[in-house]
């Protein structure tokens, strides 16, 4: 597959080359020009800027993690049955691949060694003989630990243990540390995050770095050379209020994430019961098109058919996993910026997320104008619905609009018709 930075830059720098010389066809030039002012529509100064060389999250991390539903009541059979849940609805295959520990996994204290111990009562098998068993259905184990004294239950951190924890997560075939913000001794992030990461590279072990400081030093400035993914905002509430809250938090840092590192607004709450079926809708639409990192927090091996509707949708799925890796954002001017709302961004192939969300409770009219797409008011698109599976409309120009109810979000692809076809 094609470095999707260089597909990036390679539809910015055809816009300098004059047809003849390319030799190609003009009606290339045109669609490439066409992708290259959508992509200006867009501010990505800073894609692609500062990633973390590991090879990892081309694309954002997919799977689950067991804090938003299980907290502290967490034990080596509940992580197992979540990974035969996996594999069992399909959802792996749809790309849910890291099952990950938060904390409590592990006892109160280091051993004599000064090692970290898995709570022998919750993982009397320990993280090793677990790791084997997720890796034997093709999964991946994600673990958990702090950049701090303790973690935030009150285990032991990691800080000054970096190197001795990340040879002890290596040597059990971990592939993921989520790296948290508890007892940090006011110690600056910049200073805290960085010496993990060097740790994990020294293993020699390709393992996943996620950076979870809570967004408190603007992280997307400085993380993504220090991490696969940060979390832009505090912990994210079971509640409408709480969802949109962080997804504007975390909108305001989309030019900085692309392939290697993005913005992290925390996990997914689908499926938890604290907001109605449309407002979870409205929550993985979001999450999708923001490139979030998509880990669900719910108990999997219990899902409604609703819940497993949501997680399942492979369309929205192929949004946040499109290999182009822009971050998708709010495009609605902030006179508008109260119910009816347009969030957008470029996809691979010249196509563009659209996503209408109404932040009311009443249904409302929510329109995109071409204009904010980066589209000329003449250009002509056929819509497909990701919610529908269906082409609504094989002919649009100028704007998109659509009725919306309450809390609601529609999410469409538009693709513009190439200048080929339109002759
Ligand atoms: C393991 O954890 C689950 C989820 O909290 C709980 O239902 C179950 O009783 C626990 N099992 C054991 C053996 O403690
Ligand atoms: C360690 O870092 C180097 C340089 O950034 C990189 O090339 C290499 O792939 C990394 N190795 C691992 C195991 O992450
Ligand atoms: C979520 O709830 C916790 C505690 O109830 C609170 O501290 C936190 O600020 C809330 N987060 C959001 C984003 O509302
Ligand atoms: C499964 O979910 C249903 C409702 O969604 C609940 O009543 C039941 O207790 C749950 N079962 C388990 C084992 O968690």
């Amino acid at each position: 597959m094609a470095d999707p930075r260089t597909l990036f830059l390679v539809s910015l720098s055809l816009l300098a080359i004059s047809p003849a010389i390319a030799g190609i066809s003009p009606h290339a030039v045109d669609d490439d020009r066409r992708s290259a002012s959508i992509l200006r529509a867009f501010d990505t100064s800073n894609y692609g800027k500062l990633q973390l060389d590991n090879g990892l999250a081309l694309t954002p991390q997919m799977g689950w993690n067991s804090w938003n539903f299980f907290a502290c009541n967490i034990n080596e059979t509940v992580i197992k049955e979540t990974a035969d849940a996996l594999i069992s609805t399909g959802l792996a295959d749809l790309g849910y691949i890291y099952v990950n520990i938060d904390d409590c996994w592990s006892s109160l204290l280091r051993n004599l060694k000064g090692q970290l111990v898995p709570d022998p009562k919750t993982f009397p098998s320990g993280i090793k003989a677990l790791a084997d068993y997720i890796h034997g259905k093709g999964l991946k184990l994600g673990i958990y630990s702090d950049a701090g004294a303790f973690t935030c239950q009150v285990r032991p951190g990691s800080l000054y243990h970096e190197n001795d924890d990340a040879e002890l997560f290596a040597s059990w075939g971990v592939d993921y540390l989520k790296y948290d913000n508890c007892f940090n001794l006011g110690i600056k992030p910049e200073k805290r995050y960085p010496p993990m990461r060097d740790a994990l590279n020294s293993t020699g072990h390709t393992i996943f770095y996620s950076i979870c400081e809570w967004g408190v030093d603007n992280p997307a400035l400085w993380a993504g050379k220090v991490g696969n993914s940060w979390r832009t905002t505090d912990d994210i509430n079971d509640t409408w209020v709480s969802m949109t809250t962080i997804a504007d938090l975390n909108d305001k840092w989309a030019s900085y994430a692309g392939p290697g590192g993005w913005n992290d607004p925390d996990m997914l709450e689908v499926g938890n019961g604290g907001m109605t079926y449309l407002e979870y809708k409205s929550h993985f639409s979001i999450w999708a098109l923001m490139k979030a990192p998509l880990l669900i927090g719910c108990d999997i091996r219990n899902m409604t058919a609703e819940t497993f509707e949501i997680l399942s949708n492979k369309e929205v799925i192929a949004v946040n996993q499109d290999p182009l890796g822009v971050q998708g954002r709010k495009v609605t001017s902030a006179e508008e910026n109260g119910c009816s709302q347009v969030w957008a961004g470029p996809l691979s192939g010249g196509r563009l997320v659209v996503n209408l969300w109404n932040r009311c409770s009443k249904p409302v009219t929510v329109a995109a104008k071409w204009e904010v797409l980066g589209l000329d008011a003449s250009t002509s698109v056929s819509v497909r619905d990701l919610w529908k599976h269906k082409n609504i409309a094989e002919n649009v120009a100028g704007t998109l609009e659509s009725q919306v109810d309450a809390h609601d979000c529609k999410m469409y692809i538009i693709t513009p018709k190439s200048s080929h076809s339109a002759v």
